[in-house]
């Protein structure tokens, strides 16, 4: 009699340690629920406990009773915490879903630079019209920036103001720059390569300057033409056949302003009227321009009797400002993607 109760006590500890765990929702829930059948003062525990009391016999056969309740008390309580364990797997999951069925957000595409896109124009137009392409140093040496382009000592062009001197000398003790023009590769390109010579040279140059035409990091592209017989007119007739190719229109307004660089003579500045824009009719000098002085085709190691021709060094934002309509050269340099979107 005694037994069968206790065998239906067990049997309802099992049951309402079911009921009691499935009440539990979360971890700590659950743990205490567990504590109240498995716990040190728990029921279960109580059961073995009085285990001590029986004879023997009895001992055997209701330890193996209790211990088959404590297992199935056992098994249930890994049952709920696995299933704790996935719903919050699942709360999870729903709560960072990412939903594939929404449109995408969409790339964004590149562009190229307005001042690249006429970097690589004034390339094609030129390489057209069979001018080789040559790259050269941004730091230069005070001789091929200045010296060998006829520029004397004393020229204000090298003073602190201008020029950005770096640290560092070159082999005559004398201070490194940033080339403040592209003209240096008039002479590095003339000393490695035999006459005829007829190359274009872009690139980055870099002076003290900062306003709505000036920048101090700009681009310009040398060009340079030397032979037996180029003359200014020569420099006349390419450069218009170039601005003309470049604007895509025979209707620019060009001129050729008398002008003074140590290393050409006689010199120009050429200047073009914006055709757009809110500038529309007003002039901007594009570009400095002359037949190379004799001391310059010395100084490229040619004979000034026999070898004459022209050079010019042209402002590539210059060039990009005109063709767009711009009125602010710093616009290029701000970053500003509602600006750049617009030439891509
Ligand atoms: C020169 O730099 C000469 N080396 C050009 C030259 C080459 C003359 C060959 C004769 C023979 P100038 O300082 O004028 O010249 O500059 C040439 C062009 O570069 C200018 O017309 C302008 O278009 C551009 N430029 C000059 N400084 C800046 C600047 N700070 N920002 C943007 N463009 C500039
Ligand atoms: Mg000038």
């Amino acid at each position: 009699m005694e037994r069968e109760n206790r065998m239906s006590l067990l049997e309802q500890l099992v049951v309402q340690a079911h009921t009691d765990f499935a009440a539990a929702t979360d971890a700590a829930a659950l743990e205490n629920a567990k504590a109240k059948y498995l716990g040190k003062t728990g029921q279960i525990t109580e059961q073995m406990k009085g285990l001590g009391k029986l004879d023997p016999d009895q001992r055997k056969l209701q330890g193996a009773v209790i211990n088959a309740a404590k297992e199935q008390i056992e098994a249930a309580l890994i049952a709920r915490r696995d299933a704790l364990a996935d719903a919050q797997m699942q709360a999870r999951l729903n709560a960072e879903a990412i939903d594939v069925t929404l449109p995408g957000r969409g790339r964004s595409v590149g562009g190229i630079h307005p001042v690249m896109r006429t970097w690589e124009r004034v390339e094609q137009i030129f390489a057209s019209i069979g001018f080789d392409v040559a790259d050269g140093p941004e730091i230069e040496t005070d001789w091929t920036n200045f010296t060998a382009l006829n520029s004397p000592e004393n020229h204000p062009a090298r003073s602190m103001q201008d020029t950005f001197y770096i640290d560092g000398a070159d082999n005559e003790g004398k201070p490194l720059l940033l080339r403040t023009h592209t003209s240096p590769m008039q002479v590095r390109y003339a000393r490695m390569h035999a006459p005829p010579i007829k190359v274009i040279a872009p690139g980055r140059t870099y002076r003290v300057d900062s306003d709505a035409t000036h920048s101090p990091m700009f681009h310009q592209v040398e060009g340079l033409w030397i032979a037996e017989d180029i003359s200014f007119a020569d420099l006349k007739g390419v450069y218009l056949a170039f601005v003309k190719a470049f604007f895509e229109t025979d209707d620019l307004q060009v001129r050729f302003r008398p002008s003074y660089f140590p290393f050409t003579e006689p010199s120009a500045e050429i200047d073009i009227a914006f055709g757009s824009g809110p500038l529309k009719g007003r002039w901007l000098e594009v570009s400095g321009a002359g037949q190379v002085h004799p001391t310059v085709v010395r100084n490229m190691g040619l004979d000034p009797e026999k070898y004459i021709g022209f050079a010019f060094g042209s402002g590539l934002e210059r060039l990009t400002m005109l063709r767009y309509g711009i009125n602010d050269l710093r616009l290029f340099y701000e970053g500003d993607l509602r600006f750049l979107k617009q030439f891509n």
